[in-house]
Order: C-alpha cells, then sequence, then structure tokens
C-alpha cells in the first residue's frame, strides 16, 4: 500500500468528472487500499478518487474515532434523500478551511463494493454529510461551490495566505 499524493484546490483536476467502474480487479483493490492509507495518513474521514487524480467513481469514509470503520462505495448513486442539516465541513484538498454547507440530513444510496456486489446503504446526520461530499467530488464539485462569492472569496485568500506562511516556514 502507499500513500497517495492529495490534489489541493485550485488544481483544475479536482473539476474532473469520473467515470464509472467497469471493472473489480486487483487494481481497483489496490486503489482502495491505497485510498484508504491516504485518507488515515491526513486524518482525514472521507477521500474520494477525484482527490488523488484517479477519475473513477470510488470513494472511501470512515467517521469512527478508532478509524475501524471503513466503508467503500463504488459507482454510488443517491437513490432518496430527505430532510436538511446544516453542518460545517472541512476538506483534505483545503487544509485548514472549514464552512458550513447544508445538505440532505439523510440519503440513501446504491452502490457496489470492491467486489461488484451491489447494495444499499443508508446514511443520517454527518455520515450523510460525508457521503454527499464525496460524491461532490466525483462530480467534479467541491464544498466553497455551495458558499456565497463573499464567503468564498475570503476562504480562499485565508487558504492562500496559509500555503505562503507554510512555505516561508
Ligand atoms: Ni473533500
Amino acid at each position: 500500500m502507499s500513500v497517495l499524493t492529495i490534489l489541493e484546490f485550485p488544481d483544475p483536476r479536482l473539476r474532473t468528472r469520473a467515470a464509472p467502474v467497469a471493472v473489480f480487479d486487483a487494481q481497483l483493490k489496490r486503489l482502495v487500499a491505497d485510498m484508504f492509507e491516504t485518507m488515515y495518513a491526513a486524518n482525514g474521514v472521507g477521500l474520494a478518487a477525484t482527490q488523488v487524480d484517479v477519475h473513477q467513481r470510488v470513494l472511501v469514509i470512515d467517521m469512527s474515532d478508532e478509524r475501524d470503520q471503513p466503508l467503500v462505495l463504488v459507482n454510488a448513486e443517491i437513490v432518496e434523500k430527505d430532510g436538511a442539516q446544516v453542518y460545517q465541513e472541512g476538506c483534505l484538498s483545503f487544509p485548514g478551511i472549514y464552512a458550513d454547507v447544508t445538505r440532505a440530513l439523510k440519503v440513501k444510496v446504491k452502490a457496489q463494493d470492491a467486489d461488484g456486489q451491489a447494495f444499499f446503504y443508508e446514511a443520517e446526520g454527518p455520515q450523510a454529510v460525508a457521503v454527499q461530499h464525496e460524491l461532490d467530488h466525483l462530480d467534479g464539485k467541491v464544498f466553497v461551490d455551495y458558499l456565497s462569492p463573499l464567503k468564498r472569496s475570503l476562504l480562499l485568500k485565508r487558504l492562500e495566505k496559509q500555503r505562503k506562511q507554510a512555505a516561508s516556514a
């Protein structure tokens, strides 16, 4: 397994629309294993393949404190959503940046596992936020797209400033 490089905003590759996975082979399993390792190494709770520059519909999530509840969703599609919630989101492609986003409270997705086995998965609250956030990545969308232009430009200025500070440190 290896830790992959995470693309950071505004890398244009983050705007790529991912293609469905058609072949469930060893290469896919390796990608999933590498994505988990990358996400855990970065202390993230979710990661989409887009963020590691692989443009296939694969995402991984683990919101547990013990980091022992790995969830992989391949070719996931939301089939039902319900309610609304505001949740403060972050993203491994936007280090140190957080913002409130409104999303559905509950989602039901149809997906496949790394072997191609189809299943339904239901999530609520923060877990539902993670599913929606990661699915957006696969469509080339990022969480700051939901913010007002003013709020977005303030956050992006902060991101730029943090980068400059990190570069000069
Ligand atoms: Ni993200």
